[in-house]
């Protein structure tokens, strides 16, 4: 067998689409766009590129998109004053704090400081504690991403086991609660779990670990569904995923590809998150 591509660009697009014309409704209830203000601190330079893709999204949906750079030398304290400002300000629907902050600065205290509603992040302990216990709330985008992904394919996890490999804020762990959420029976790996055997059991397997090809083909379930969130820099340069894909598109139903699998998706959830984020602020 040889796997369907799940083609996160074309996906991404389509999302973008359905939240370009979302801000439009909002834009013309209230007199105002969506808004998001991204926050960057010293010079990471993946940082720059992540920020510089958001900003520009942001502004071909029709946004308000605020762009803060700040030099490494900034204090917490001048920090969190810059997240207090764009709590208060009325046009603001979505804060983001890119990460990572400089080592002084504990990530930690600022997340915590932005208000949870503006969150678009989705990485302030009252979200992810909502998430935890299946209510509303924002989500964090990869993940969502992910499941947006297995909507579009029209699978059902209800009842299926899927395998999340990674326990990271970010990633792993929102992933797993998703599922969860969704029906899924989910095992959740890391380091010392014995990932091949959880992974030949697997209908849904989703790696997020950032290390190269460290999920084998030949450890795939036939007819599994495999989303490759990883985008590591392999021996030879190239851009690779946390799956050996040339071995796991023979042996499953449906992979993502790296690039243009889960990456695309993120910065177009992002988006779906501050006009979810807008539309709640406003309708107050
Ligand atoms: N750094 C790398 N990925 C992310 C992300 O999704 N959000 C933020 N805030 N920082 C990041």
């Amino acid at each position: 067998m040889t796997a369907q591509l799940i083609d996160g660009k074309a996906l991404a697009a389509k999302v973008r689409e359905e939240v370009k014309a979302a801000a439009a409704a909002v834009t013309q209830k209230y007199g105002r766009p969506p808004g998001i203000a991204v926050v960057r601190v010293g010079e990471d330079p993946a940082s720059l590129v992540y920020v510089s893709s958001k900003e520009k999204t942001a502004r071909e949906l029709g946004f308000g998109s605020w762009h803060h750079h700040f030099p490494a030398t900034l204090s917490q304290g001048e920090l969190l004053a810059v997240v207090q400002r764009l709590n208060a300000d009325p046009l603001v629907d979505g804060i983001l704090v890119q990460l990572p902050l400089p080592k002084h600065i504990d990530s930690n205290v600022i997340l915590a400081a932005i208000d949870p509603s503006k969150d678009v992040d989705g990485f302030h302990a009252l979200n992810a504690g909502q998430l935890f216990q299946g209510r509303p709330g924002l989500v964090p985008c990869t993940p969502a991403g992910c499941m947006r992904m297995l909507k579009e394919i029209a699978f059902d996890v209800t009842g299926k086991n899927c395998v999340v490999i990674g326990r990271s804020n970010i990633v792993g762990r929102p992933m797993a609660m998703l599922l969860l959420n969704a029906s899924a029976t989910v095992t959740v790996c890391h380091s010392k779990s014995d990932v091949a055997a959880e992974v030949r059991r697997a209908d849904v397997v989703v790696a997020a670990v950032g290390v190269s090809k460290l999920v084998k083909g030949e450890w795939v379930k036939p007819g599994a569904i495999v989303i490759d969130v990883g985008m590591n820099r392999g021996a030879d340069g190239k851009l690779c995923g946390d799956v050996e894909f040339e071995t796991a598109k023979e042996r499953a139903a449906w992979i993502t590809p790296v690039p243009g699998g889960v990456g695309p998706m993120t910065i177009a959830m992002l988006m779906h998150n501050t006009v979810v984020a807008a539309q709640a602020r406003l309708a107050k």
